[in-house]
């Protein structure tokens, strides 16, 4: 069964107090580079893995999206979505994105942001993509990078004598699976896969890559947080997007 660590009250409540700073990663790196990426959405029906705020779904309605079904696993995440970022053409449902087979629409495009390291069946989660999916649908994601993801154990940087960050350690890179990592004081299941299999994935499915994208900080961004200049060694998240083929 899959882990709702957003749930867990102590945990929100760290996550939304990471949220608060406007200068946060998915402020100033993660979301400008996903939203580059977007096709035209005039008129377009979207859904949204692991929506969380909503943030992205009312994006999707500004953009002209004419539906946008937004799915999340946590209540406690989608009682915020449901008041800052309600609209009549907005569904929130609560379900875990391993069971989206049981929904019956099509999309023309599958968003997620942040969230597929959390699901442990990647093959049945892109298989059932790929079955929600309008001919010529686009898939667009990021998670988490598996240079990322890929420690079972131990420190994730190694430091100079002044706590700098020299280099990112790079460990298990080839054991596919399961990650058990502390993060905002609270124990997290992750998923990590090397990026052989999260494209190999993709491309059995019939999808065709149209765009990797490692997202690393601008200037500006460096100017908020310099300590961003970190993901020039190894970038947080990847980005994909890819089109179903027929
Ligand atoms: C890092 S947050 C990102 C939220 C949002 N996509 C954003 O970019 O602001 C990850 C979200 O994925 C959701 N999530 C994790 N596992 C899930 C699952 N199995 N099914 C649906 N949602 C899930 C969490 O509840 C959380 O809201």
């Amino acid at each position: 069964m899959s882990q709702n660590i957003y749930d867990n009250e102590t945990f929100f409540q760290e996550y939304k107090e990471l949220r608060k700073n406007v200068y946060n990663y998915n402020i100033l790196v993660e979301q400008p580079a996903i939203r580059k990426l977007l096709p035209d959405l005039s008129g377009k029906i979207v859904l949204d893995l692991g929506c969380g705020y909503g943030n992205n779904c009312i994006d999707f309605i500004s953009k002209g999206a004419s539906k946008v079904v937004g799915i999340d696993i946590s209540s406690k995440m989608l009682e915020i979505a449901k008041k800052e970022n309600i609209h009549e053409n907005i569904k929130y449902i609560q379900m875990d994105m391993s069971k989206i087979n049981i929904l019956s629409q099509k999309f023309d495009l599958i968003f997620s942001s942040l969230a597929f390291h959390y699901v442990e069946d990647y093959k049945k989660l892109i298989c059932d993509i790929r079955l929600l999916l309008k001919d010529n649908g686009t898939l667009l994601y990021s998670q988490e990078h598996p240079n990322t993801t890929a420690p079972k154990k131990g420190c994730v940087w190694t430091k100079d004598q002044f706590g700098n960050k020299l280099y990112s350690n790079l460990s298990d890179y080839m054991y596919s699976g399961k990650r058990k990592i502390t993060w905002l004081n609270e124990k997290i299941e992750k998923y990590h896969r090397p990026m052989s299999e999260i494209i190999n994935t993709l491309i059995k499915e019939n999808f065709i890559i149209k765009e990797l994208v490692e997202p690393i900080p601008d200037e500006n961004a460096l100017k908020k947080r310099p300590d961003f200049i970190d993901e020039f060694h190894r970038t947080t998240c990847v980005i994909i997007k890819a089109q179903l083929s027929h």
